[in-house]
């Protein structure tokens, strides 16, 4: 993904295969539970891989939780499920090759590189959310280096909600990442200490669970991937989400804390 801007959508802008590379052993991972899953849970591989993986989404083919999957992504599993075993992990990445980056949705307002939101729901209820491209700078987004970057990040964008929607209720995200004090610590004290697992039926297709298997350069993270490898013998189909180490933790706060605490 090198160090593009989010994507178009054509293939004149596809990453290449370098880039697609970089990707590998995330795509192993995935292509992995999604075996484990489809064994256990007596569903069909092509149905593991198009909605309990983030592949979806990371070819640049939208949320499955909007929406039904892209037809030519249904066919591009059902190549790859038809391959021998050895080889699927090869057509996947060099398919993501041909792919354009994915775009932050269309529906969401992005501030710097790593943060955006989204308008108040009919609850007035503001939901926020990180995402990172991979990069080669020395740092990642979230090292103690780069708090106050982040921190100017956020200050824009509460500023932007606090002007746009001053009757807004709350701040509310959901992710891996607020198991982490590198991330708590960019936020108003109740905020982070809100956090509570998610927890029901749920497929697992986003980044909100699949983002902790990355490092900042967008290459899987060994120990991370083998833990939860060894860990899958005791996968719960019924709770599948328990398999990985770390849980989506969901988070809110009023309005009023971070105008307090970014002085917007
Ligand atoms: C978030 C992300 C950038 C972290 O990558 P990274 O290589 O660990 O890089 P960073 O340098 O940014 O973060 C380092 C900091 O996070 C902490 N950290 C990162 N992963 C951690 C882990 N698994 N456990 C504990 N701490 C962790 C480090 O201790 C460090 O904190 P410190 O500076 O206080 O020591 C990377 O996982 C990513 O790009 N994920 C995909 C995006 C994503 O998950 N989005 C969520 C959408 S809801």
């Amino acid at each position: 993904m090198g160090n593009s801007t989010a994507g178009g959508d054509s293939v004149t802008d596809a990453k290449g295969m370098a880039d697609a590379e970089i990707a590998r052993d995330f795509f192993g991972v995935q292509l992995h539970y999604a075996g484990v899953l489809s064994a256990r849970a007596g569903i069909p591989l092509g149905e593991a891989i198009i909605f309990h993986t983030n592949f979806h989404r990371l070819f640049a083919y939208g949320n499955l939780g909007k929406m039904a999957p892209d037809p030519a992504f249904v066919a591009l599993v059902s190549d790859a499920v038809a391959l021998a075993p050895e080889a699927r992990l090869d057509h996947l990445v060099a398919a993501y090759a041909e792919r354009p980056a994915d775009p932050w949705p269309a529906d969401r307002f992005p501030f710097g590189n790593h943060f955006a939101c989204e308008a108040p729901n009919d609850a007035g209820i503001v939901r926020i959310h990180f995402r990172n491209r991979f990069n080669t700078d020395e740092h990642g987004p979230l090292h103690a280096s780069n708090i106050a970057q982040r921190r100017a990040d956020l200050t824009a964008m509460f500023d932007f909600v606090a002007s746009r929607w001053p009757d807004a209720k709350a701040i509310n995200g959901a992710s891996w990442l607020y198991n982490l004090e590198a991330y708590r610590r960019l936020f108003p004290a109740d905020y982070s200490a809100s956090r509570v697992a998610l927890t029901g039926p749920r497929p697992i297709h986003g980044l909100s669970t699949w983002g902790q298997f990355l490092d900042f350069r967008g290459r899987a993270k060994v120990d991370v991937v083998e833990a939860f490898v060894r860990g899958l013998d005791a996968l719960d189909v019924k709770q599948p989400w328990l398999s990985f180490p770390y849980q989506v933790l969901a988070t809110t706060a009023p309005l009023a804390s971070f105008r307090r605490e970014f002085g917007v």
